[in-house]
């Protein structure tokens, strides 16, 4: 029987254009266009079973080595630090990790800044980074609402057109760090599996370089 790569992809905004990549990578499986509710999809012949998973869950599966490899954002592996192999940059889901505020905030560096977050993490190392002295307030979404309501002097999140900031009329102060896609993989599939791992990773920076070439 061959062993078949498991493949975690983030569902959702980005799900198309990564499964694009492995498909122009030469590992294609069909049924995955599928108009249907479907989780799990293989294609025996090229040795390739993908699943579709909550973006911030990809590093878990592949980190636990549920998966082999996968499609993670940057974000998520700074934030959780998993113990996995980072790959190769995709190039795509590009953004960055900002600090936002009221446009008329200034700092008053006598005082603890008020960071409202999802990512707790990032955030500590920053502003630790800075030495600046901050209260952090961890939150789960809707992050832009925290200064219009006081609950933050500043929120710490993605930026990516930078619509949602301007309709909720806050703005970029610092970046903290770019953003993009990642191939992650499972530390001991990569060595076992590390033929076939390298196969795709080789592929997909080949079409990487084409891409940038044919620009
Ligand atoms: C992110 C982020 C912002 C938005 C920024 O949320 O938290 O709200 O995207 O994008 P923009 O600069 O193009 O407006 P996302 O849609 O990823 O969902 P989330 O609320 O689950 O984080």
């Amino acid at each position: 029987m061959k062993t078949m790569l498991n493949i975690a992809l983030p569902k959702g905004r980005l799900g198309e254009k990564v499964y694009k990549i492995f498909e122009d990578a030469g590992f294609e499986c069909p049924s995955i266009k599928e108009n249907n509710r479907k989780l799990i999809f293989e294609n025996p012949e090229k040795c390739v079973r993908y699943f579709w998973v909550k973006p911030s869950d990809v590093s878990i599966y592949v980190e636990r080595g549920a998966a082999d490899i996968g499609i993670a954002g940057k974000d998520i592996l700074l934030e959780y630090e998993p113990d996995v192999y980072e790959l190769a940059d995709l190039d795509i889901g590009k953004c960055r990790m900002a600090v936002a505020a009221k446009k008329d905030f200034r700092d008053d560096t006598s005082k603890t800044l008020r960071v409202a977050t999802k990512f707790s993490n990032i955030t500590k190392k920053y502003y630790a980074s800075l030495g600046r002295k901050i209260d952090i307030i961890h939150l789960n979404g809707s992050i832009e609402i925290a200064p219009i309501l006081d609950l933050s002097d500043v929120i710490v999140d993605i930026v990516e057109t930078g619509t949602t900031l301007k309709e909720n009329n806050l703005e970029v102060f610092e970046t903290v760090v770019p953003i993009s896609a990642r191939l992650i993989a499972n530390k001991s599939s990569f060595k076992f599996k590390n033929e076939l791992i390298e196969k795709i990773r080789e592929a997909i920076e080949r079409n990487k370089i084409l891409r940038e070439e044919n620009k």
